[in-house]
C-alpha cells in the first residue's frame, strides 16, 4: 500500500504532485491510501513536488473538476479524484460524459456541493469594523464554510476590498490583507472575531429599505440564505418582521405603483390593471379608491352602491360636489331629480344599482365653489376598464346608461344620447339609454324643462316595463 498525506484542508498542489509520481508508478487506485493530515508517508514530505515525474495529460473539464472537489470536506475526496484520474488515464477519456457512472455522479454532487459554498461565501460574508494594536483600521468577518474554501474565495474579496485592511475568520482556516498582501492563516474560533459594531444599526436599515416585499418569498428565501447562515448576519435581526408584513406592504406598492403608471400613462395603465385582475367587487373597490383623483383635492372616489345582481344598474358620469363630499352617487340636485322620477316610474332605488361611468369629481376651482367639468374622452375611457369590471361582479339584469358620458364609458365610443336613447345592448348585457338628469337641471326654460323631465320619466317607465317583461 502506498500511503499520500497532503496538507489538511484543499491541497490541490500536494494531490498535483502525487498524481504525477502515482501515474509515473503506474500506481492502481486500490493500492493508494490517502490521509489529508500531514501524517509520514512513503513520499516523505515534500508534498508539492512531484520529484521530476512527468507532467500527466488531463482533459480540461477533470481539472476543473478536481479544483473544486479538493476543496470539499469529505475525507474520501483525493481517493475518489484519483480514482477517476486513474480511469481516464487507462482508456475512459470521455469518462466524464457518463452522467450515470456512479464514481461521476458522486463527484459532480461534490463539486456542486463547493460551488454553492462558495457562492455563500460571497454572499453572506459581513465585516464589522475594528482596530488593530496599532490603531489601524480594520474589518473582520467570521463566517463558518461546509468546505475548504476560504483560500479559494480569496481572489474575490480582494478584488472587491482591495483598499481595506481586513480579516475573514472561519473555523477552516483565515485570510488576512493588508492591501498589499494576502496571509494565509490557521482556522479561527468565532469569539476571535467581533460579534457587533457601531455600523450594524446602519446596515439593518439600509436592509430593511432595500428589502422588497412583493419580491418575497419565503421558500426560495431560505433556500438562498439558509438559516444557518443568519446568526452571522446583521440583518438577519430584521428578517422575521420584515417577512410578516411583507403581504400589507406589497399591496401597498402595487396600488402606489398603478397610481404612478396611471400618471404617466393611462393605456399603460389599463394594462396594469387588467394584470393585477381583481377577483371581488371589493377588490376593486379598492384599486379604484387607492387611484389618482382627477382633480388635485378631490381624492374621495365615489364607488357604486346597491344589491349584487339587481334588476337594474343606472349609470351616471361622474360624482358631483356633494356627493364627493359625502361619498355616495346621486345625493345632489340631480339625485333628487332622478330619485323623483324613478319614484314616478314606480322603481323602488333602494332595489338598484347605482353608480358612475367616472368615479372621482373633476371641478375648476372659483372663489369657493367647485364647479362641475365635465371628464375628457380620455379619462373617461380610462375609468371605463373599471366600470366594465364593476358590472362583471354586480351582474344586473339591465344597464341605463344616463348621458353621453355613461353612453362613452359603456361602449367605448362617442355615441349620440338623443340618436341612441332606448333599448340597446352593453357587452352582451340588455340596455337601455337615456339623458342625465342635470341636463334637465340646466334647461334654460321652464316649459322645456318639464317636457325634457317627462320624457326622462316615461324612460323610466319602458326600463320598469323591460324590468318586469324579464320576469324576474
Ligand atoms: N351626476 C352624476 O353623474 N353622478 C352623480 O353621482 C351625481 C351627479
Amino acid at each position: 500500500m502506498i500511503g499520500v498525506a497532503l496538507q489538511e484542508g484543499a491541497d490541490l498542489d500536494g494531490f498535483r504532485a502525487a498524481v504525477r509520481r502515482l501515474a509515473a508508478r503506474k500506481a492502481p487506485p486500490e493500492s493508494v491510501s490517502w490521509s489529508a493530515a500531514g501524517e509520514s508517508d512513503l513520499f516523505g514530505g515534500g508534498q508539492g513536488e512531484a520529484d521530476g515525474a512527468p507532467p500527466v495529460g488531463l482533459p480540461r473539464a477533470l481539472g476543473e473538476l478536481i479544483r473544486l472537489v479538493v476543496c470539499h470536506s469529505d475525507c474520501e475526496r483525493y481517493a475518489l479524484l484519483y480514482a477517476a484520474v486513474w480511469r481516464v488515464l487507462n482508456g475512459e477519456r470521455a469518462l466524464l460524459d457518463v452522467q450515470s457512472d456512479p464514481l461521476v455522479h458522486r463527484l459532480e454532487g461534490m463539486a456542486k456541493s463547493v460551488r454553492r459554498d462558495l457562492h455563500k461565501m460571497h454572499a453572506f460574508v459581513r465585516f464589522r469594523e475594528t482596530h488593530d494594536p496599532d490603531g489601524t483600521e480594520r474589518f473582520v468577518s467570521w463566517f463558518e464554510p461546509e468546505h475548504f474554501i476560504v483560500e479559494a474565495t480569496a481572489g474575490f474579496f480582494v478584488e472587491r476590498f482591495r483598499s481595506l485592511f481586513w480579516s475573514i475568520l472561519t473555523p477552516k482556516g483565515s485570510l488576512h490583507w493588508d492591501r498589499a498582501t494576502l496571509t494565509v492563516g490557521p482556522p479561527a474560533q468565532r469569539s476571535d472575531a467581533p460579534q457587533s459594531d457601531g455600523f450594524e444599526a446602519a446596515w439593518r436599515c439600509y436592509y430593511e429599505n432595500v428589502f422588497n416585499p412583493a419580491r418575497l418569498n419565503p421558500k426560495a428565501m431560505r433556500q438562498h440564505m439558509p438559516e444557518k447562515y443568519w446568526r452571522n448576519l446583521p440583518e438577519a435581526a430584521s428578517i422575521a418582521g420584515l417577512v410578516q408584513q411583507a403581504p400589507a406592504r406589497a399591496r401597498e406598492m402595487i396600488a402606489r405603483e398603478a397610481a404612478e403608471r396611471e400618471k404617466r400613462d393611462p393605456l399603460k395603465a389599463v394594462a396594469a390593471m387588467a394584470e393585477q385582475g381583481p377577483r371581488t367587487l371589493e377588490e376593486l373597490n379598492r384599486l379604484i379608491a387607492a387611484s389618482e383623483p382627477l382633480t388635485p383635492g378631490a381624492d374621495r372616489a365615489v364607488l357604486g352602491e346597491g344589491p349584487m345582481e339587481p334588476m337594474v344598474a343606472f349609470v351616471g358620469e361622474q360624482p358631483g360636489d356633494q356627493e364627493e363630499r359625502e361619498g355616495r352617487p346621486f345625493i345632489g340636485p340631480a339625485g333628487q331629480l332622478f330619485d323623483r322620477a324613478l319614484g314616478e316610474a314606480g322603481i323602488d332605488r333602494s332595489g338598484v344599482y347605482v353608480t358612475n361611468a367616472v368615479k372621482h369629481f373633476k371641478y375648476e376651482p372659483r372663489g369657493k365653489k367647485r364647479l362641475h367639468k365635465r371628464p375628457n374622452p380620455s379619462e373617461v375611457k380610462r375609468y371605463r376598464w373599471w366600470l366594465q369590471r364593476e358590472l362583471s361582479f354586480v351582474r344586473p339584469k339591465l344597464v341605463v346608461a344616463m348621458g353621453g358620458t355613461a353612453l362613452l364609458g359603456l361602449t367605448g365610443k362617442p355615441l349620440s344620447v338623443l340618436r341612441t336613447r332606448g333599448p340597446i345592448a352593453f357587452d352582451g348585457v340588455p340596455g337601455y339609454a337615456t339623458v342625465h338628469p342635470s341636463y334637465l337641471l340646466r334647461l334654460p326654460d321652464e316649459a322645456a324643462r318639464r317636457e325634457a323631465y317627462d320624457a326622462f320619466r316615461d324612460d323610466l317607465v319602458a326600463v320598469r316595463r323591460l324590468i318586469v317583461a324579464n320576469g324576474k
